[in-house]
């Protein structure tokens, strides 16, 4: 079994982004189970606590260690990353020697109401994982804007966009159980 250990960067109850990740996590074939990292709990990171057991921290260290790949799917804040998202990479990093990031494989999506996608957040996240030795999927990339224009009752309703979130997920998910 493949495990895609996703994460939802925002903490919206009516995110769009959630809607294009429960989308691409549908498309999941047989043999590949998808889990989401819940980050909305998470303490903001500090090396302080590195020598202690924070329970929060463990839990999602050991959800990213056990996943065969990461799926973040994120929208853009202030032309960057949200907070939440560089959060959990900065846990996830730490202690020094222990990331989980190393090798680990990575996927990145964005998706916005605006003309560009999120494309800010979406390259700050892929900067982010890279010197921390993530195999980061660099094809095919997915900045999805308009995005709230083809979602009906939270759900991605059109079919251009539907297609094209199928096509990434077909390659996302064939890449990560290699
Ligand atoms: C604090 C804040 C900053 C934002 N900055 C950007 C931005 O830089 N670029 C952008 O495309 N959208 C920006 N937006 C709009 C978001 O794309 C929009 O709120 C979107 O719905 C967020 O995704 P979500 O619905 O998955 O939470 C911002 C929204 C908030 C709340």
């Amino acid at each position: 079994m493949t495990q895609i250990a996703l994460i939802v960067g925002s903490l919206s109850k009516q995110s769009i982004n959630r809607a294009v990740a429960e989308h691409i996590a549908a498309q999941a074939p047989a043999g590949v189970a998808v889990e989401e990292v819940q980050i909305g709990d998470l303490p903001l990171y500090t090396q302080d606590l590195d020598a202690e057991s924070v329970p929060a921290y463990d839990r999602v260290r050991a959800q990213l260690k056990a996943a065969d790949a990461v799926l973040i799917v994120s929208p853009e804040h202030n032309r960057a990353m949200p907070a939440a998202v560089k959060n959990i990479i900065d846990i996830a990093s730490r202690p020094f020697g222990q990331s989980v990031w190393a090798g680990k494989k990575a996927a990145v999506v964005t998706a916005s109401p605006g003309g560009y996608g999120g494309i800010n957040s979406g390259l700050q996240i892929r900067q982010s994982l890279q010197p921390l030795g993530a195999d980061v999927l660099i094809a095919p990339e997915v900045f999805l804007s308009r995005a709230n224009a083809a979602l009906e009752n939270g759900k991605v309703a059109d079919e251009r966009t539907a297609q094209f979130l199928n096509q990434f997920a077909a390659t996302f998910y064939a890449w990560a159980a290699q």
